[in-house]
């Protein structure tokens, strides 16, 4: 366990308005499948984000744009498995996708509570300023918590003429400022800032009482969010100013592929100690029960070299 999540229990919005007061920074991230959801929860992630940003991470679209209601629920319930199975800390909020919530008040109610009832997230999140202030208080109302986007929003990269930074100019500023004021009065418990100036991303911080969450609005935001394959470095091409590099997977991955491809093709892969016997009793091995449950039995030697996949192996009984 991390010792950044050591010291807390349940991500709530009330838990994440006391970070706000006490100046304790929050660390978002989106999350979309079960293994990176329990890394990310057992790293001390306040809060993970099934953003539609998989439309382009997971499923390979141009946006976000083509994300439907159904590709929303199968990935927060990955997620929120995966959360409760792990520390069961971390916050879980998902996206409502592009034409979700933009063309009717009940539809849009009923697609958020499906988010919450079948998704099984915690909360919403919509991009979009003050026009949808009606829509957060009715959804706070029926109890379902609200995070804000707005900024750089890509569910309106076409109106916006492209991923650019919003806000530079003072009309823009001041349209956004309002925006903010405008959701967090209608009752959204958090707001994401992307995409502008980090003077204004400082300005609206420090106007509102709920906590704002930055990708790309500076470090003055109440918190950070980035998309995780972007900070794990999957993409080597996509290289926006906002990412903060922390590993560089694209390269580490392909490496290790490829040995297992060189070992296959050269029969160096599965060697005695990764197949089994017919003459020895599978009794008489060390067996090794997975985190997730899974049982192995390993050949001999030390149970932590025993793995399934990427999940580490303890024995029966074993208390972590
Ligand atoms: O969809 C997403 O991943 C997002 C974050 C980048 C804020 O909206």
């Amino acid at each position: 366990m991390s010792v950044h999540s050591a010291r807390r229990s349940k991500v709530t919005h009330l838990e994440l308005r006391k970070m706000k007061e006490q100046g304790e920074r929050i660390a978002m991230l989106t999350a979309y499948d079960y293994s990176f959801a329990r890394l990310c929860d057992q790293a001390g992630t306040d809060i993970l984000l099934v953003g539609d940003s998989l439309g382009m991470v997971i499923q390979g679209q141009k946006n976000t744009l083509p994300v439907t209601m159904e590709h929303m629920i199968y990935h927060c319930q990955a997620v929120a498995r995966s959360v409760e199975a792990a520390s069961g800390r971390a916050m879980v909020v998902g996206d409502l996708p592009f034409m979700s919530y933009q063309s009717d008040l009940d539809e849009a109610m009923r697609n958020a509570g499906r988010l919450i009832k079948e998704g099984q997230a915690e909360a919403v999140k919509l991009e979009g300023g003050a026009e949808y202030a009606e829509l957060v208080s009715k959804l706070v109302r029926v109890g379902i918590p609200v995070m804000g986007h707005i900024g750089l929003t890509p569910q309106s990269l076409h109106a916006l003429g492209g991923f650019k930074v919003q806000g530079r100019d003072d009309l823009a500023a001041q349209k956004l400022r309002s925006d903010a004021l405008a959701l967090a009065e209608a009752g959204c418990f958090s707001l994401v800032l992307e995409g502008i100036p980090q003077e204004l991303g400082a300005e609206i911080t420090e106007s509102l009482a709920i906590p704002t969450i930055g990708i790309g609005a500076g470090p003055e935001c109440d918190g950070q969010v980035l998309v995780i394959y972007d900070l794990l470095g999957m993409n080597e091409e996509f290289r926006p100013r906002f990412v903060k590099r922390y590993e560089n997977f694209a390269v580490r991955i392909r490496t290790a592929i490829d040995s297992y491809v060189g070992e296959v093709r050269s029969g160096a892969f599965p060697g005695p100690e990764h197949s089994f016997s017919r003459t020895e009793k599978s009794k008489d091995r060390p067996r090794a029960v997975a985190v997730g449950g899974v049982v192995a039995e390993s050949e001999g030697g030390p149970l932590e070299s025993v793995g399934v996949g990427c999940i580490p192996l303890r024995p029966p009984g074993h208390k972590s």
